[in-house]
Order: C-alpha cells, then sequence, then structure tokens
C-alpha cells in the first residue's frame, strides 16, 4: 500500500494499524497536530485527493468537528483517518497562521452563520460631563467599574459582550442555542437589571464625586450574520446586519424623545404579555426607509422578575449577584470589606516547559477580603477565577489550556479559593490556608502572604498592597496532560507557581 502524501513524500508498505498523522510524522514529514491526535484542534486536516474509500470511517469526535465546520467529505483528520489501501492526501494546515485560524474556528462560538438574535446597544450619558470635572485616572477607574457591573449582568443574562466602545456597550443576546423568545427576555431582563444597578452605583458616585450617570438603551431583533472578524492576532467575534444599526439607532433615539430603553415591534410583539411599556411611537430611523412601531420598556413584570430571582438564588456560575452571595457566604462579617484594584491587580502561574517555562494571568476573577490592618491574623479571602480568561500571550496556547486537556472551561468554569485560616509569621507576614478548587476537585493549599504599608493615592483613596504566593502539583486536580521526551522526560511540568498580586481598597456599597 502506499500513501501519498502530495508535494512531501510517498510512503510505502504501511502498517495499517497508523492514523495518516502518524505514519507523517514517523516519515519525518512536519505534519502539524496542535492537539496531539485527540481531534479537537483540527490543524491535522488532509484534503484527501485519491483513495479515500481506503480511509478509515471518521470517528465520532471526528463527525463533531467535520459537522461544525461544515466540512465537505473529502476533508478528513489525518489523527482519526486510518489508511488501508492506496491513498493520495495533502496537508492543509502549514504554517503558525493556518493554526490561529483553525484554532479560531472550532471555538464554540459558530463563525460564518446566519441566526435571529437580539442586539443591545448601551450609551451612558453623562459621561462627558464626568470627564471634564474629573482626573483621568478616576474617569478610567469609574468608567471600568461600572461596565464592570454592567457586563456581569449581559453575562448574567445569557448575554455575549461584543465590545465596549468609549462609553459604550453592544451586547449579543441568543447567539449560542437559545430560541429568540428566550433571547429577548434575557435582553429585557438585563436592560431591567442595569436600570436598578444605575440607581446604585449613583448612591456611590454622587457620594465620591457629586455626580451621576444617566443610561440608554437599544435593542432590536433580527437576522445577522455572526463570526470571528478581524486580522488573525485581534479576530473578534461579532454581528453585521440591520439589526445591529436598528439596535444603534434605538440607543440614539431616547436622547430625543427623553427615554432610557426602546425596542423594536419584534422584541414587543415577542414578549408583549411580560413586560411593560410606556409610550409607542412611529418614527424613521436614521438610515431605515420606512417609518416603525418603537416601544418605551419601562420593566418587566412581576411574574418573570421572581422566576428570575428565584433562578439566581439557586446560584448560577454566571451570575454575578449569586456567585457575589456565594463568595461572601463564608467571610466574617466584623471585618472590614476590601476589593482589589483591577487595575494594579494579577493573578498569575508560571510552569516549567522544556529548558524554560511557561507564565501568564488570569484576566477575570472576583475577589472579597476581609481585612484590618490591625489585626492581619484574622484575614479571610475568597475567591472566583474564570478559567476561559487564562492568557498566556500565545493564542493558540491559550486555547489548548482551554480544552479538556487542561482547564476544560466549558465544564469548569471557575476555579475557587475559599480561606480557612491563618498563621502569623512576623508583622508583615502570614500564611493564609484554605481550600482551592480547580476542575471540581478541591485541595488544601497554603499562601505565604506578605503585605505592604498601606497609603492613600494621588486622589486619597486607600490602597493596600498584598502579595500572596504558593505552589501546587496540577495532577493533584487531575491536569496530567503531557508531551513524552526521549528518555522519559516530560515537556510540561507537574508544579504550578501561583502569584496574587494584590492592591486592594475599601469596597463599593454592593448593589441591591
Ligand atoms: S491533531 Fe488531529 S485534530 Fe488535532
Amino acid at each position: 500500500m502506499n500513501v501519498d502524501f502530495k508535494g512531501d513524500r510517498v510512503i510505502s508498505n504501511t502498517n495499517d494499524d497508523q492514523s495518516l498523522l502518524e505514519l507523517a510524522l514517523e516519515n519525518g514529514i512536519p505534519h502539524i497536530h496542535e492537539c496531539y491526535g485527540s481531534a479537537r484542534c483540527s490543524t491535522c486536516r488532509v484534503r484527501v485527493l485519491e483513495g479515500a474509500a481506503n480511509l478509515s470511517a471518521p470517528s465520532e469526535a471526528e463527525k463533531r468537528i467535520a459537522a461544525l465546520k461544515g466540512w465537505p467529505e473529502n476533508i478528513r483528520l489525518a489523527c482519526q483517518a486510518r489508511p488501508s489501501g492506496d491513498v493520495v492526501v495533502k496537508r492543509l494546515v502549514l504554517d503558525e497562521e493556518d493554526i490561529q485560524l483553525a484554532w479560531s474556528e472550532v471555538s464554540r462560538l459558530r463563525s460564518g452563520v446566519e441566526k435571529e438574535i437580539v442586539v443591545f446597544f448601551l450609551d451612558v450619558a453623562k459621561f462627558t460631563s464626568f470627564t471634564e470635572r474629573n482626573l483621568p485616572y478616576d474617569v478610567i477607574h469609574i468608567m471600568n467599574r461600572f461596565f464592570n457591573r454592567l457586563g456581569d449582568i449581559v453575562l448574567a443574562n445569557q448575554g455575549y459582550i461584543d465590545k465596549f466602545i468609549g462609553d459604550s456597550i453592544m451586547a449579543l443576546f441568543g447567539i449560542e442555542d437559545q430560541s429568540i423568545d428566550a433571547a429577548c427576555l434575557d435582553a429585557l431582563v438585563a436592560a431591567s437589571a442595569m436600570n436598578r444597578e444605575l440607581e446604585s452605583f449613583n448612591v456611590y458616585l454622587r457620594e465620591q464625586f457629586d455626580h451621576e450617570f444617566d443610561i440608554r438603551i437599544g435593542i432590536s431583533a433580527g437576522p445577522v450574520i455572526l463570526g470571528s472578524l478581524g486580522h488573525r492576532d485581534n479576530a473578534h467575534y461579532t454581528a453585521i446586519g440591520d439589526a445591529v444599526n436598528t439596535a444603534s439607532r434605538l440607543e440614539h433615539a431616547n436622547k430625543k424623545v427623553q427615554s432610557r430603553v426602546l425596542i423594536t415591534d419584534r422584541i414587543y410583539q415577542l414578549t408583549r404579555d411580560q413586560i411593560q411599556i410606556g409610550r409607542t411611537f412611529h418614527a424613521r430611523l436614521r438610515g431605515i426607509s420606512h417609518a416603525q412601531p418603537i416601544y418605551e420598556f419601562l420593566d418587566v413584570n412581576n411574574e418573570l422578575r421572581s422566576a428570575r430571582m428565584k433562578s439566581a438564588e439557586t446560584g448560577s456560575v454566571e451570575n454575578p449577584a449569586a456567585r457575589r452571595a456565594a463568595l461572601t457566604r463564608d467571610l466574617p462579617v466584623n471585618l472590614p470589606a476590601w476589593e482589589t484594584d483591577n487595575d494594579h491587580t494579577e493573578i498569575g502561574f508560571e510552569i516549567d516547559y522544556l529548558t524554560t517555562s511557561v507564565r501568564g494571568i488570569f484576566r477575570a476573577h472576583l475577589v472579597d477580603i476581609r481585612y484590618d490592618e490591625t489585626r492581619p491574623q484574622e484575614t479571610a479571602l475568597n475567591a472566583i477565577i474564570k478559567t476561559s480568561s487564562i492568557d498566556t500571550f500565545v493564542s493558540a496556547r491559550d486555547n489548548h489550556l482551554r480544552s479538556a486537556d487542561f482547564f476544560d472551561c466549558e465544564f469548569f468554569p471557575d476555579m475557587t479559593f475559599r480561606s480557612s485560616g491563618v498563621t502569623t509569621v512576623s508583622n508583615d507576614e502570614f500564611v493564609l490556608k484554605g481550600d482551592l478548587t480547580i476542575r471540581d476537585t478541591s485541595r488544601s493549599v497554603e499562601l505565604q502572604v506578605r503585605r505592604f504599608p498601606a497609603l492613600a493615592d494621588a486622589w486619597g483613596v486607600y490602597k493596600q498592597g498584598i502579595i500572596a504566593e504558593t505552589e501546587i502539583d496540577r495532577y493533584d486536580f487531575g491536569i496530567s496532560f503531557n508531551l513524552p521526551l526521549q528518555a522519559d522526560r516530560l515537556a510540561i511540568g507537574r508544579t504550578v507557581r501561583i502569584k496574587l498580586i494584590l492592591q486592594i481598597t475599601p469596597a463599593a456599597p454592593a448593589a441591591d
């Protein structure tokens, strides 16, 4: 039997137990195989030019990936296909650029599809006057704080944050498997929650800055094209279509009619029994030729709100209120609450790889600390870290780290740390003991903590610096993926060195 890797070489007298990938690698062909043959990355794909019937049938994993990408039958995964007769194939992933594209295509968000979804535009009003009256540091700090809270609400309601544009947010609802009716309700529940968040945030803003924000929201539904767009190093999952323009124009129209949330007729018709509306308009939105009914959304009805609150109480991991409540549950109430200043906080790690190491950070985390500088021995700290926010500065590697070989983010979206006690070492050093949970496996760990003298920054905001370090054996948490090397060596170390650099500041009042 001959296996012809067109453009590489012909391999004769092959053993029919071997996959195309194994044959290629054994014979010195540099066949790319980013997931090491586990049918996840698709980088080993080949085009079958002749002899398709001489290849084994696709495995279930291969069928899944082919369906996701909409491949024709002559595209096969070399790691899954085993030849039993003559075959001619051509490798399709040849360089780093191809690898990155392949990984981005196997994201759970389908690229290049048309779907009816809900598009949500929010703009922060009275923002310009805030920037004029305050220092740049405060502007960025406050906006990030507000955006974090609004973004949490999008995520809690099954939304996707498409982008932040200046003082605006664009979000999408219904891009995965929800029906359009459910997506409309998710978006309206989010708008209602943002209204309440605004009231709470304004209490803080009035106290600290003698200012208030307002928000304007436009929500539309309609068919859009979804996909990853942009440069390969900066591609971004987004939506293109009239519904995007309509939502943006509705957001603008709020200003003219002095409303806060405007929705289209399609949204209204799909949710009319479950929402309260105010005024109705017939208007021609800028860029749209015909007049259409537009509704002022006031709130969701009480039954829907209480049903959502009930589900929040059951503790869905994506619900920020439930997450915060779960995080705070066993922290001491007699100590002041602190939160991280995320511009100056880093949750990082380092692991040996071959002759050097790989370092990375987790960008999304929620940390609640109870701390009194006169009683450091009573310090308590709970944290939730979003596993998918891992960033090792190489996107193909990050995608592999998010896969089932490592964090399996789809099934284990969070890691948690929950402290259980402190042992004092010196005035500025102590050991914080607690349970670290990764992939639903909990192990006791000890964080070596150093604290630095507290200071008020240039704007009078009180800050405390803390560095906490520990080491864990990743195999203890079921993360044992590795790459065998010569002489029984392994490419990736077992020990992960974790370092938390935290700048903490007294917590703002919580949202109701
Ligand atoms: S090596 Fe075949 S799918 Fe990854």
